[in-house]
């Protein structure tokens, strides 16, 4: 059986508990192999590894860090179908959409490492004779990563390529649903010839090495994706020592279709976003509020596509939509399902969990679609993270946008309609981090801020330029070369 260690200034080692867990292919429930089970002293060797290599990676030229970055990206080139192999079998995204996502981390490094030769600062004139002033970005010191399985190896890199490129050193848990992706992201690091102790892997539980990582003090800052009650939790821990924290939290994104739209565009848009990933991005879409006057139309052809999804393990090529992560998830999927039942919503398709054609040993929730959904009904409200939408009809793209505004989050939202005029309006008015135009709540790109406002984030992005905000603190440098006490405000005036 294959088994998984923590890797601890640059060498594979074993927890001190000794003690591991079976990780599980949610397609087969086959167990593929078992990880380690950490402690808060692992924690400890790792935050004292990351200090200690930190020291000397902050005198590192960004350029010359940048190199390393360059060579993560051509391993993870070269190592792609095998990663996307091992997301598949451990969380169970169809493979297509596993290669696509190593293809986001491959974009990532190159963009990072491309900041390498920016980290840009600014140069301004000073208000004084014979004086510059300029701002520079310098490096936090030890990032600590609490991140998710839905996307294992992207969102790793949307964290730790910009955190190394700034000159920081990284105590990361991911999720315990997905470690083997996390051990393989890693010795593409170490491949790369990263030095030791720069990037330090700790597994195990959120509320052991999540806690002691969010906890330490000598962690400078959180970077966190996951549920909103989780980022609750780390907000109020980790603001109590003042840490730095960046948090993307939940969505409830939804599509809006015009009485303009293109409805088969409309309909590709709302098919991929809703039910690829079987519903488990943070962008995907679970509200389709469409214009009454085309709501029938709208169903008719949403319907005919869900028919034709094919619902199975995500290696074979000709799945659709593969398993949700767990059984818990396909429970609590189940849960709000009944739910939306109670509620008065009318179940089009789906609601069930998938036994038949050999799906009984894995976690398949067939793809679900509620009509006639009003927007104060739960299932409308809460983030379901599953293969389930629900049409809300409304009557103008006024009511469009209040009841796409309407929930607790901000994450994504998309528009489909050929007026110039209501797409502009909504760009402006939606209140989402990202907003789509005549595409799907999905298909965010590396190289543009990745987060959301209200319950998604705390004012933070990952991925872009945005995430050398996190990673970086701002110095502004006053160099006076006039040989006498000048006094900014005064000597001026
Ligand atoms: C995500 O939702 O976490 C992935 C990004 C995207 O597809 O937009």
């Amino acid at each position: 059986m294959k088994r998984y260690l923590n890797y601890i200034n640059g060498e594979w080692v074993e927890s001190s508990s000794k003690k591991y867990a079976a990780n599980t292919n949610p397609a087969t429930g086959e167990v593929l192999g078992e990880v380690a089970q950490s402690t808060q002293e692992d924690v400890e060797r790792a935050v004292q590894a990351a200090k200690a290599a930190q020291k000397s990676w902050r005198l590192v030229p960004a350029p010359e860090r940048a190199e390393v970055l360059y060579r993560v990206a051509q391993l993870l080139k070269e190592r792609k179908e095998e990663l996307a192999q091992t997301i598949t079998k451990e969380m169970g995204k169809v493979i297509e959409e596993a290669r696509g996502e190593v293809q986001e981390a491959i974009d990532m490094a190159y963009y990072m490492a491309g900041e390498g030769r920016r980290l840009v600062g600014e140069t301004v004139p000073s208000e004084l004779r014979n004086k510059f002033a300029m701002s520079i970005r310098v490096p936090v010191g030890i990032a600590g990563f609490i991140t998710p399985w839905n996307f294992p190896i992207a969102i790793a890199s949307w964290k730790s390529l910009p955190a190394l490129v700034a000159g920081n050193a990284i105590v990361w848990k991911p999720a315990s649903e997905t470690p083997f992706i996390a051990a393989e992201f890693v010795r593409v690091y170490e491949d790369a010839g990263l030095p030791k102790g720069l990037i330090n892997l700790v597994f195990g539980s959120g509320s052991v090495v999540g806690n002691a990582i969010v906890d330490h003090p000598e962690i400078d800052l959180i970077s966190f994706t996951g549920s909103n009650e989780v980022g609750k939790q780390i907000n109020e821990r980790a603001g109590g020592l003042l840490k730095r924290t960046s948090l993307e939290m939940g969505g409830k994104n939804a599509v809006t279709v015009l009485e303009d739209a293109d409805l088969d565009l409309a309909v590709d848009g709302i098919i991929w976003s809703a039910y690829g990933t079987s519903g488990q991005r943070c962008t995907a879409c679970s509200r389709i509020i469409v214009h009454e006057a085309v709501k029938e139309e709208l169903e008719t052809k949403l319907l005919a596509r869900i028919a034709q999804l094919r619902v199975g393990d995500g290696l074979d090529e000709s799945i659709d939509v593969g398993p949700v992560i767990n059984r818990s998830s396909l429970e609590k999927i189940a849960q709000y399902v009944h739910i939306g039942v109670e509620e008065g919503a009318k179940l089009l398709a789906g609601g069930e969990i998938l036994t038949e054609n050999g799906l009984d040993k894995g976690n398949f929730f067939a793809p679900t679609l509620f009509t006639d959904v009003t927007a104060d009904m739960r299932i409308a409200q809460e983030e379901i993270f599953g293969p389930v939408a629900s049409i809300i009809p409304v009557k103008s793209l006024e009511e469009a946008i209040e009841v796409n505004n309407s929930v607790a989050f901000g994450l994504s939202s998309s528009i489909f309609t050929q007026d110039i005029n209501k797409a502009f309006a909504a760009m402006r008015d939606l209140d989402t981090g990202i907003v789509y135009v005549n595409a799907g709540t999905t298909g965010a790109e590396i190289h543009l801020p990745f987060g959301g406002t209200k319950g998604t984030g705390n004012g933070h992005r990952d991925s872009g330029v945005a995430a050398l905000d996190v990673f970086t603190e701002w110095k502004s440098i006053y160099v006076d070369y006039s040989g006498k006490l000048q006094r900014a405000q005064i000597d001026n005036n």
